[in-house]
């Protein structure tokens, strides 16, 4: 199994913190952020990674994460997203030849979390396995992709609905996906969303209508550190535990 982190985009949410580096480089804690995607990958035994990156700062991941080798990485690769806001599924068609038709791990540069996906990634054989939260605030849960489950059997997901007016169930949508190698012509069929992005939620639910999407709940802490509030609560939750 090989890793992908999109780490691309521009971090608009973030300004003015992100006027002069990438948001995947601030600190949490005692390390860069992305160096947290990159610890859930290198855990779960994914030590071939990829990581999509664009905008004015691509140049700063050499300086941080040189070759990976430090953080246990085998092979580091780099891709460049050309429009660095794109979407979510722009920047992973960036690594199709990466995949080599083989299944991929993906991550979003954003997300940490202290989790342990070895078994799912070990277990997959084919299609999509997702891994959700569970988020009881109903103001919180709308700035995620947020899982309709079947009223008759809630183990099956009909529809992610991507940031929702109001939220059809408790369970959000973590940038922690398992796909196989159909992933890319999905995305191809994909067309920019109102807010011109290509997104990762119309892959996923391409994968729904196919009726091979699989989800799991994610155990432990998530957070995704992309506004003020949550960066700043991932920092406190990463320092009270030591950092990784
Ligand atoms: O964090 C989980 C959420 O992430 C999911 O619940 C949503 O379904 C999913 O769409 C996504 O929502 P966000 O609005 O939080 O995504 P954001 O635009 O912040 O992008 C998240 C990461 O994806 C970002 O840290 C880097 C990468 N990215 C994003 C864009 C727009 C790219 O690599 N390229 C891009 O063009």
């Amino acid at each position: 199994m090989k890793g992908i982190i999109l780490a691309g985009g521009l971090g608009t949410r973030l300004y003015p913190l992100t006027y002069a580096t990438n948001k995947h480089l601030l600190p949490v804690y005692n390390s860069p952020m992305i160096f947290y995607p990159i610890r859930t990958l290198v855990s779960a035994g994914i030590r071939e990674i990829l990581i999509v990156i664009s905008g004015p700062y691509a140049g700063h991941f050499i300086r941080v994460l040189k070759n990976g080798k430090e953080l246990g990485v085998k092979h580091l690769e780099y891709a460049y997203q050309e429009k660095p806001d794109g979407g979510i599924a722009d920047a992973l068609s960036q690594a199709e030849d990466f995949a080599d038709k083989g299944p991929i791990t993906v991550i979003l540069g954003d997300n940490t979390t202290d989790a342990d996906i070895a078994p799912e990634v070990s277990k997959f054989k084919q299609g999509a396995t997702i891994f959700l939260k569970r988020i009881k605030n109903k103001e919180q849960i709308r700035r995620f992709g947020v899982a309709v489950f079947d009223a008759k059997n809630p183990e099956i997901i009909t529809d992610i609905e991507e940031k929702p007016k109001t939220a059809k169930s408790e369970f959000a949508a973590t940038g922690l996906y398992i796909y196989d190698s159909k992933v890319f012509a999905y995305v191809r069929s994909c067309r920019p969303s109102d807010r011109g992005e290509i997104e990762i939620t119309d892959v996923n639910n391409l994968y729904i209508k196919n009726k091979t999407l699989k989800w799991v709940e994610l155990k432990g802490f998530w957070s995704d550190a992309g506004t003020f509030e949550t960066l700043y609560l991932t920092n406190v939750y990463w320092a009270n535990k030591g950092g990784i």
